[in-house]
């Protein structure tokens, strides 16, 4: 496995990471699965308070309790589940941060979290006080650092302007290059790291059968899936590492729900990147799509 800088963070993170929100319903399989991901060399794990309301952050928490300085563990915060279980909503405010990272804290087993992330935004959000939140739990060494999941331009921007974030996650692959054009820009200039998830586009580049995916059509699928196979080896390997080579990329969000995945993923980082060639015949296949909104 290796290893890249978070952004100015002073953290060092696998290329491959785990997506902890493919996980399923047993502690105990989920620890062996998150185990053998660690002995692969992944040390950043990606959960979130959202996921399976709760029971992500535990099984995550248990599994690493007994090594807790030897991984990095990224969490969210923003969406409040409502008492009745039916849903949630968008809460950014400060006092309802404040609050949500004793929970995590709690589930997850740990006194700090490595990497806290807003999970989602709006340019109408209070911004301000959901960075002074960051800020405050930073101080008070609860979070070592903050970043957020978008995958708008305009929120990125209004981000990277105004905190001492380390990082984006969003949303990037062969089949949804919409970072391209302003999103990595943004991100190379300001050494900030993007956090890719999506990188298999649920599975589509790994080996599933072809579907429509965002604006794309069936058949444009089966064309990329064509392109990645004429690479050989696991089509899932060279489509993460197809995101790996765009810039700012610190690591890839890789979802896991298997160990057969777990190993096809973790290959990606001992592939080399492609060559500017095989990259523009990927590249060729189907034209990229921008986003239409939230454009900075
Ligand atoms: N807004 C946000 O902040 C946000 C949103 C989404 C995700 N995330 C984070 O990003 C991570 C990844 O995102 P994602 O799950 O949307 O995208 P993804 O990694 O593209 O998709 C994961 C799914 O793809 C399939 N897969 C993965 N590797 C495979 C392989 N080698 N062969 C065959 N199939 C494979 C699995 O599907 P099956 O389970 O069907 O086998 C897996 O559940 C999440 O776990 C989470 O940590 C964050």
């Amino acid at each position: 496995m290796q290893y890249r800088p978070l952004g100015p963070s002073g953290l060092s993170v696998s290329e491959i990471s785990f997506g902890c929100m493919s996980l399923g319903e047993d502690h105990a399989q989920n620890a062996r699965l998150l185990h053998e991901a660690y002995d692969l060399g992944i040390n950043l794990f990606d959960t979130a308070d959202l996921y399976q309301r709760g029971f992500n952050e535990e099984s995550v928490g248990r599994a690493f309790a007994g090594r807790r300085d030897q991984v990095l563990i990224a969490t969210k915060v923003g969406n409040q589940w409502r008492p009745d279980g039916t849903g949630w909503d968008w809460n950014p405010r400060k006092a309802y941060i404040l609050r949500a990272v004793e929970d995590s804290l709690r589930r997850l087993r740990t006194d700090y979290i490595d990497l806290y992330q807003l999970h989602g935004g709006t340019l109408d959000d209070p911004i301000d006080e959901t960075i002074e939140a960051f800020e405050q739990l930073k101080a008070a060494g609860k979070i070592r650092h903050y970043g957020i999941s978008s995958i708008r331009p305009n929120v990125v921007q209004t981000w990277l302007r105004r905190a001492g974030l380390v990082s984006v996650m969003s949303q990037y692959s062969l089949l949804d290059r919409r970072p391209e054009e302003q999103i990595m820009p943004m991100l190379a200039e300001a050494g900030i790291g993007l956090l890719v998830r999506g990188g298999v586009a649920k599975g589509l580049l790994a080996g599933k059968p072809a579907a429509g995916y965002l604006e794309h059509e069936a058949p444009a699928v089966a064309r990329v899936q064509g392109a990645l196979a004429t690479l050989g080896g696991d089509p899932a390997a060279w489509a993460l590492r197809y995101a790996l080579d765009a810039p700012a990329v610190a690591t890839v969000v890789a979802g896991i729900r298997t160990g057969a995945q777990l190993r096809a993923n973790v290959a990606a980082s001992q592939l080399p990147p492609l060559t500017p060639v095989q990259r523009q015949q990927l590249d060729d296949v189907i034209p990229p799509l921008v986003y239409t909104q939230h454009r900075v």
